[in-house]
């Protein structure tokens, strides 16, 4: 079942690689209509980003289409459920304060909805890794039937009703054709967009903010014990690892090999960005950990002995109460408060 539906990803993507093609000739061929080019700014500091926008130019317009897309609930079968009832900016684009996110029909999905922001650094997207491109990412939720349970074909002929959307098509690619391709590409333009690098933390190392005692103390823990996985600046070494979750029996969640069908593969999740870790509870790839002393002290306390447990895991990390605290107040400087009240990525009027 799973491989039956990467193959269809994998087509649908080259269908859009195809069209895409034909859109560059277009817009070549004769000037029928003109886009505002947005340049996408890498942060200082950061690795060049995996996804270039090859294909796929960013534009105000595009930008602005897929914005719509991300927070319109037309694009599930019930209408109730957009992109962005389960990623909420005020969360940082995750599901705030729910440990599993729940879609159509009052669902769950057995995954904690992870914040979004900083995917054009992403090679793989989901706990698993079982996405490994941004461009057909939205094909997994917008069909997935404990999620928003629609038909591609559906929300075509929902959207081809409003106006707007044929403007914005038009406005975006050049025509009023609208096209599953057509809003894969506007949502990832948006989706990429959401680029998060103005915590205290990002402030401090410019030199324009000063962390205190206890910061700097988490900051010198976080680096000895932390950071061989949660590396800076992404805060994530992007690989996949056991740590030692014990398995949910009724999830029976397995991670990566689910993906790969390796064992060796057994049990190891993404490792997530800590960036904005404060506002993204509760934590790990099943929201089993409602705060963040939980999350943390679970590398002290609560390591699972199993033959794909992390090797740099096997004594556990040990961590005093006061170290857990120092670390928490670090973790707290990563939280970047003009992402989430940026206008730009808020519902549009
Ligand atoms: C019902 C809740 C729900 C809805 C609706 C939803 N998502 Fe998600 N999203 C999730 C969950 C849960 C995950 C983690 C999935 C996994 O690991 O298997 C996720 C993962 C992602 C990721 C990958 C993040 C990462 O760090 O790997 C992206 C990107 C994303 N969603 C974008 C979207 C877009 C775009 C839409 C709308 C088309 C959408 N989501 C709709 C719950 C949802
Ligand atoms: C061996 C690699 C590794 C090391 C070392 C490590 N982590 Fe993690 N961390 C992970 C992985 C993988 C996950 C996701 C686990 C899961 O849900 O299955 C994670 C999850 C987390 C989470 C939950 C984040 C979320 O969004 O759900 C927090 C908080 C966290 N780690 C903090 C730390 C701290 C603090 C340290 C140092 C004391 C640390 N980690 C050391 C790999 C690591």
């Amino acid at each position: 079942m799973a491989l039956k539906y990467r193959w269809t990803i994998a087509l649908i993507f080259f269908a859009a690689a195809g069209t895409l093609l034909v859109n560059a000739c277009k817009k070549t061929g004769g000037s029928e209509y003109r886009t505002h080019p947005v340049s996408f700014v890498v942060p200082d500091g950061f690795p060049d980003p995996v996804y270039r926008f090859e294909g796929n130019p960013l534009t105000e317009e595009g930008f602005a289409l897929g914005r719509k897309l991300f927070y319109d609930g037309r694009l599930s079968k019930d209408n109730n459920f957009p992109c962005a009832s389960c990623h909420q900016q005020f969360a940082a684009f995750s599901t705030f304060d729910h440990q599993l996110s729940h879609g159509f029909n009052n669902q769950f999905t057995k995954r904690n909805a992870p914040g979004l922001f900083n995917m054009a650094w992403l090679k793989e997207m989901h706990w698993d890794g079982g996405i490994n491109h941004i461009e057909v990412q939205p094909l997994a939720p917008i069909t997935a039937p404990n999620e928003m349970a629609e038909d591609i074909g559906n929300i075509i002929a929902k959207l081809e009703q409003d106006k707007t959307y044929r403007d914005m098509f038009r406005q975006a690619f050049g025509d009023e054709n609208i096209t599953s391709q057509r809003m894969l590409l506007a949502l990832t333009q948006f989706v990429a967009s959401l680029v998060s690098a103005d915590s205290k933390y990002d402030r401090m190392k410019k030199g324009r903010a000063v962390f205190n005692e206890s910061e700097k103390e988490g900051y010198r823990i976080f680096q000895a014990r932390c950071a061989s996985c949660h590396t800076e600046p992404l805060f994530t070494d992007l690989s996949f690892r056991n740590t030692g979750l014990e398995l949910d029996g009724y999830l029976m969640d397995y991670g990566r090999m689910g993906i790969t069908n390796n064992p060796a593969d057994s049990l190891k999740f993404k490792v997530p960005s800590l960036r904005n870790v404060a506002l993204t509870a509760p934590y790990g790839h099943d929201g089993r950990f409602t705060g963040l002393s939980q999350a943390i002290g679970h590398y002290s306390g609560g390591i699972a002995p199993s033959a794909t447990l992390d090797p740099s895991l096997a004594g556990g990390i040990p961590l005093t109460d006061v170290e857990i605290f120092y670390l928490r107040e670090f973790l707290f400087t990563l939280t970047d408060s003009s992402f989430i009240r940026n206008e730009r990525f808020a519902a549009p009027d």
